[in-house]
């Protein structure tokens, strides 16, 4: 496994995806309170599960025993209310094979939706994870440049898609997880300093 980029500085933790958006995101949303971390480009086997939180914690034990150093993993999904929640775990899956179209297909009047993200942090005397949900609703057509499902998310409170709106980073499923785990890793790293 290889870092792709910012190498060699060093960092306190990692980010291992192989999903460079996410990684952008959340360098953003860690920079901005204090953190730094660097990225293991690295494509991690996804089970089968109905659980985020499962395929999290799965995701996060195999890239801690890769690195051998504190690490960083995300399981997000996106739960569309009168699809039972589908796609939810698969929303990869599905974003390759109908993607934004597909989705725009299935849907009728009722297009409440949500975006849910778990973070799992890991290293070698603890694991912890933190979820995170923002509500919103499924466009009617795509709308911006976004990358996976932002140009037909809408969040609550807003008129715009997450590809539209330069807020996101501060509202999303991501920044709510990651501010959950930063106020416990902030918290934890003073004790050990102590
Ligand atoms: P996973 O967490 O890698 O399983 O990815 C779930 C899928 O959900 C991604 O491949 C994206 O298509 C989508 N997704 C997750 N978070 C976001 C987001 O913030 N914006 C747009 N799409 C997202």
């Amino acid at each position: 496994m290889k870092a792709v980029e910012d190498m060699p500085q060093l960092y306190d933790l990692y980010f291992v995806s192989s999903n460079k958006h996410k990684y952008d995101e959340t360098k953003q949303i860690l920079k901005s309170f204090g953190i730094s971390v660097g990225f293991y480009k690295y494509e991690l086997e996804e089970i089968q599960s109905s659980s985020l939180k499962l395929i999290a914690a799965k995701k996060a034990f195999q890239a801690f025993s890769k690195l051998k150093k504190p690490i960083i993993v995300e399981d997000a999904g996106l739960f569309i209310d009168s699809l039972g929640g589908f796609p939810g775990p698969y929303s990869s899956y599905v974003f390759k094979t109908i993607g934004n179209n597909g989705i725009l297909n299935l849907l009728n009047k009722n297009r409440k939706a949500k975006f849910i993200s778990i973070i799992h942090y890991c290293d070698q005397n603890c694991s912890k994870h933190f979820v995170a949900e923002i509500t919103g609703k499924i466009s009617q057509i795509q709308q911006g440049k976004g990358w996976g499902y932002d140009p037909i998310f809408i969040p609550k409170n807003f008129k715009q898609t997450f590809a539209e709106i330069l807020d996101k980073n501060i509202v999303s499923h991501r920044y709510i997880a990651l501010k959950k785990f930063t106020s416990w890793y902030l918290h934890k790293k003073k004790q050990n300093d102590r």
